[in-house]
């Protein structure tokens, strides 16, 4: 148990960090009683929930700071990409977007420019940003997140730069402010990390092994969030079926979804990520018994062929992975099914792909997220061979487009004439009169309705679908 020392940051050191953040508010207010504005920050976030989740606690931070969170970076006087590296995409819109900074610098010399997250923990990335990228001020990893008030106040007095990107596996640290952003629904870590290793993922190198948060802190948290009115939240983690498991005290995220059910005026619980080799049989029968918990599950299979998840090191069969969909749907018939899927995986053959369409069909998904393999320099998959061309890869994407798009359709035209509780989370962002929320599987629902209901439940007969929302009419 000696690994767990250092997982939760020290009372002082939280103290030291809040010390800071009040120093830096002090300045920001000072300025602002002589100018009458407010310094503005803008946050952009890349990525996972993870990554948003850590972003509410950047902004909580930066308003803390007394900067004013702008939706503009136009505007702003400190700009920070939260950036993720499971996929080159994101990675070239983060170096296009701090590219278009050096003009705003020249123009704006008080402006600071910050980049955080998963990309800065590879090494040759934050040594591509300290040498190309000299109009960026503060540099930092996943595992300095918690550092950052400090790191900000070194940038500000000495308007130097700062790079802090630590190998060790970063602290949990409890009690720092949050702003939240998704209205009634919060976002709550239970785990950071993964120690399962699959072959093209960048996740466990960047956001080191896995560590659980104290489920006290976590109770706590959540007592809180139904104290200020939140209604639904979504336990965080790469593995949440490894929540306790380094903790060592027998307490499981069976036991802690349990506790979190007991908490009054919380009346929807999420969850993710699953993975398949976790899922253990008392997780499903949790899930089943508990009307709070959503009957929704996220399973990212990634691919259907046994060879392909081998080298992918994903640690189960196709038969294995639909043996426990067939268990699941036993028990919550009327469960919603969410995964992942890597289209052209090194080596993946058409054949093997066709495997992949078998367990959509199987399943029938009500939505699938697909992407292409993406290199990612470290793991062991970059360095294996390709048989299909990127043309034959993107043929294969569309093709699971094309089929996932029906089954999509499919299932949301079963639910015409239904009338489905609908937790209304804002408007929409198409048009200002119609309101948004989900189902409990997660679907999205738009209908006309007075705003009086965000925040609240609303019943809503399905009036209309598409392959990603549905339409319907407020029943009052
Ligand atoms: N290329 C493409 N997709 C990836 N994912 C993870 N690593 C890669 C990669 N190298 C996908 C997986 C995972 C999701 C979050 O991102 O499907 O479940
Ligand atoms: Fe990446 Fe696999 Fe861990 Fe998910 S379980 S974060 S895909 S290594």
């Amino acid at each position: 148990m000696s690994e767990r020392k250092n997982v939760t940051l020290s009372a002082e050191e939280v103290a030291k960090q809040k010390a800071i953040i009040e120093q830096i508010y002090q300045i920001n207010d000072a300025y602002y009683r002589q100018c009458g504005i407010r310094k503005k920050a803008f946050v952009e976030t890349y990525g996972c929930q993870q990554n948003v989740s850590d972003s509410e606690i950047l902004a909580g931070m930066l308003s803390s700071m007394g900067y004013e969170l702008s939706d503009s970076k136009d505007e702003a006087d400190f700009v920070i990409y939260n950036t993720c590296a499971v996929r080159e995409n994101a990675e070239l819109k983060v170096y296009g977007n701090l590219g278009a900074l050096k003009h705003k610098k020249a123009k704006q010399p008080g402006l600071v420019i910050g980049v955080c997250g998963c990309m800065m923990q590879q090494k040759e990335v934050a040594d591509t940003i300290r040498r190309k990228y000299k109009h960026v001020d503060l540099v930092f990893g996943t595992h300095s997140l918690y550092y950052f008030p400090s790191l900000l106040k070194q940038v500000l007095d000495d308007s130097s730069r700062v790079v802090d990107v630590r190998d060790t596996d970063g602290a949990i640290a409890e009690d720092y402010p949050v702003v939240r952003t998704g209205g009634p629904c919060a976002w709550v870590s239970v785990m950071y990390g993964c120690n399962n290793f699959c072959s093209y993922c960048i996740v466990p190198y960047v956001r080191g092994r896995e560590r659980s948060r104290d489920k006290d802190a976590v109770l706590a948290e959540i007592r809180l969030l139904a104290k200020d009115g939140y209604k639904e939240v979504t336990l965080l983690g790469q593995n949440v079926n490894s929540y306790g498991k380094d903790r060592g005290d027998g307490y499981d995220f069976a036991d802690l979804l349990s506790d979190v059910c007991k908490i009054d005026g919380i009346e929807r619980i999420r969850f993710m990520t699953s993975h398949p080799k976790d899922i253990s049989d008392k997780l499903i029968d949790t899930m089943a018994e508990n009307p709070k918990i959503c009957k929704q599950l996220h399973l990212p299979v990634q691919a259907g062929n046994n060879r392909v998840l081998k080298v992918m090191n994903r640690r189960y069969t196709k038969e294995s992975y639909l043996e426990k969909i067939e268990k699941i749907k036993k028990k919550m018939p009327d469960i919603t099914l969410t995964t992942d899927i890597i289209v052209g995986f090194p080596g993946e053959t058409k054949d093997e792909f066709e495997d992949t369409l078998d367990v959509l069909r199987k399943v029938r998904y009500d939505t699938i997220f697909s992407f292409i393999y993406s290199k990612r320099a470290g793991t062991p998959a970059a360095t294996m061979e390709d048989v299909l061309t990127s043309e034959e890869k993107k043929e294969c994407f569309d093709r699971l487009l094309e089929v996932q798009d029906e089954i999509s359709l499919e299932k949301n035209e079963a639910l015409r004439g239904k009338v489905m509780k609908v937790l209304v989370e804002g408007t929409s962002k198409t048009d200002e009169n119609v309101l948004s929320g989900r189902t409990e599987g997660g679907k999205i629902v738009n209908f006309e309705g007075n705003s009086k209901y965000i925040g609240e439940f609303a019943d809503v007969e399905i009036t209309d679908v598409r392959t990603w929302s549905l339409i319907g009419k407020i029943i009052e």
